[in-house]
């Protein structure tokens, strides 16, 4: 909720809509005008199909991919995650060149065993994939900026790395920015990186807190989905209008008032703030932040994966949400999630939490 609740633009075009019906199971042209306002703004993408949550994205993301190279396996990245969609649930921190093993009860072996999982940050695992499966991979899916492990920004070259390889056997590069689009800039991180991908998943901020999802990107891709191509995707409530008055108030809100600049000056006066306090008590840690993403793992390691990332105390982090909790701040209950500072929130509340955490820190 990047404006944060109950934006009082996103509330009257909701109203303002739900009164003149909810669902035609048919386009509507404020899925055109969505589409447009996307492919205007996102480099990648030529055409985008809207659905109705990030896990739709990335799951029709994917069979596109197959669909178009006529290949099986894709990969992910260990920490990774994009939603409840079978084949992406493999044990995630499994070895670079582990055969997916189902991190979910109800997902038979067989739906997981052309998921391979790779290093975050690390290009030499994809090498090994490469080289290993050669051209039986269809797709590499990837978070641009991790969130779903804390947030753990990418380093200098892995993202350029990964589309160069891609180019280079022919594998669809999905960039899954259901989390970092439209967040760490209007662009959304393929804009803040410059590397394009070939299909884009997006969601959260494009539907303004209602239930919506999206994939696009070259216009040979997407021309393999039905009813143009042989890849199936439909969806009843797909590009639905309430979802897409509230997704367009959001981003023609944002494009107006263009709160980045602010939202990064906010999000590193928190995340230094914590960082500081964090080192008088002498505790164990390690800050990342990309825009107004940030994390801090109870760990003295820096943070590049997954694995560096299990090196975190997870105990303390219980402690500390609890805390926290208890002085009135809800943080995301895990501590492999992100944090997000959204415009909403004032100097004000920003030093309110550094109270807090300077409180919690002194219990924990
Ligand atoms: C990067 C990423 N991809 C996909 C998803 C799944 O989206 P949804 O929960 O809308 O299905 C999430 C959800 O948190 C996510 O963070």
């Amino acid at each position: 909720m990047i404006l944060g609740h109950a934006h009082p633009a996103i509330v009257y075009a909701v109203r303002e809509r739900v009164a003149r019906g909810a669902s035609f199971g048919a386009p509507t042209i404020l899925e055109i005008e969505m589409a447009e306002e996307l492919c205007d703004t996102l480099p990648s993408l030529e055409m985008v199909r809207m659905v109705n949550s990030g896990t739709e994205a990335t799951m029709s993301a994917i069979r596109l991919a197959r669909g178009y190279t006529g290949r099986k396996k894709i990969v992910k990245f260990a920490g990774g995650y994009h939603g409840h969609v079978d084949a992406l649930l493999i044990e995630a921190g499994s070895g670079a060149t582990t055969l997916g093993v189902p991190d979910s009860a109800g997902v038979p072996p067989e739906f997981t065993s052309n998921t391979l999982s790779a290093e975050y940050n690390d290009l030499s695992t994809i090498d090994e994939l490469i080289n290993r499966f050669d051209s039986e991979i269809a797709a590499i899916i990837v978070e641009p900026v991790a969130g779903n492990m804390g947030t753990i920004p990418p380093q200098a070259g892995f993202l350029e790395g990964l589309r160069e390889r891609c180019t280079k056997a022919g594998i669809v590069l999905i960039f899954d920015e259901v989390m970092t689009g439209f967040r760490v800039a209007y662009g959304s991180a393929q804009t803040l990186y410059n590397v394009k991908p070939d299909l884009t998943c997006l969601g959260k901020i494009i539907g303004g807190g209602l239930p919506v999802g999206a994939f696009g990107g070259r216009r040979e891709i997407m021309e393999h989905l039905a009813p143009l191509g042989a890849v199936y995707q439909a969806g009843t409530l797909s590009g639905n209008p309430l979802a897409m008055a509230a997704g367009i108030e959001t981003l023609r809100t944002l494009k107006k008032e263009n709160p980045y600049p602010r939202l990064e000056e906010n999000s590193a006066y928190l995340g230094d703030g914590i960082n500081s306090l964090l080192t008088e008590r002498d505790l164990p840690h390690y800050c990342t932040r990309v825009g107004s993403m940030l994390c801090t793992f109870f760990t003295a390691t820096p943070v590049h994966n997954f694995v560096d990332a299990k090196t975190s105390d997870c105990a303390r982090f219980t402690k500390f949400f609890a805390g926290m909790l208890k002085r009135g701040i809800y943080l995301a209950p895990s501590q492999f999630e992100s944090g997000f500072v959204s415009a909403a929130h004032s100097q004000d509340d920003l030093d309110l939490t550094l109270d807090a955490v300077k409180a919690t820190l002194a219990e924990i």
